[in-house]
């Protein structure tokens, strides 16, 4: 059964202005595709592994081409069960309020656990290659302000940084839908923006 795996980066729940508009993609997107598997991974909610040093010196293991030596597959467990949840999904949704300019620590967390050599990446003679292939993202953000001008989209590190890192891992097909600006102009602005994003997740997902 194909999966989408929904990857929650914002802990406010019924609150998140973020999943208001990611619940209208996933009802868009179940409609459209009944029988597929939707499995949500809750990053305010489930344990990440930490990055111990003994975890850290497998990748550098793992860098240099090397197989885990025995007394790294103990602690490299929780790494690549993680991985692996990652790699089953054949569509990701993201949904990550901006924090800070960037993402939630949290997010970053789960990305500094899952992109490893061997399972996301690796060297070759030309060059880094990414390893997740055929597979589609969508990123669904809300932010407090609005980086959609000129002046002020140099400040958005948030959807660089994640195009950025997803296709270095080779997840080029991504799209995002940022609804913005959530805090800067008032509520009605912020519900008009709302139900315009929430339109164009359920286009989008119409078309997965
Ligand atoms: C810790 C924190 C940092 C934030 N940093 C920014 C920021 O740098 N720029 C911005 O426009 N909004 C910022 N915001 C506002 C959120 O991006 C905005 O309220 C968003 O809609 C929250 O999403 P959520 O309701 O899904 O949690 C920040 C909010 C929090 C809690």
């Amino acid at each position: 059964m194909k999966k989408l795996l929904h990857i929650i980066a914002t802990p406010r729940m019924d609150e998140s202005r973020t999943l208001k508009v990611a619940n209208l993609f996933l009802k868009a997107f179940k409609t459209k595709h009944p029988g597929w598997s939707i499995e949500d991974l809750n990053l305010y909610k489930e344990e990440l592994p930490e990055l111990t040093v003994k975890r850290i010196d497998g990748k550098y293991v793992l860098l240099v081409g090397k197989e885990l030596p025995e007394d790294l597959k103990e602690p490299w467990q929780d790494i690549i069960a993680t991985i692996e949840r990652f790699l089953s999904a054949d569509i990701y949704l993201i949904s990550t309020p901006m924090w800070n300019f960037n993402i939630p620590y949290r997010l970053k967390h789960y990305i500094d656990i899952i992109l490893q050599p061997k399972y996301l990446f690796q060297y070759t003679p030309q060059g880094p290659e990414g390893l997740v292939k055929n597979k589609k993202m969508v990123i669904i953000t809300s932010r407090g302000g609005d980086y959609s001008t000129a002046d002020t989209r140099g400040f958005d590190l948030q959807e660089p940084y994640l195009r950025t890192i997803f296709s270095f891992v080779g997840i080029t097909d991504i799209t995002f839908i940022n609804a913005q600006p959530m805090d800067a102009m008032g509520d009605e602005v912020q519900h008009q923006k709302i139900e315009e994003a929430q339109r164009v997740a359920q286009e989008v997902a119409e078309k997965l």
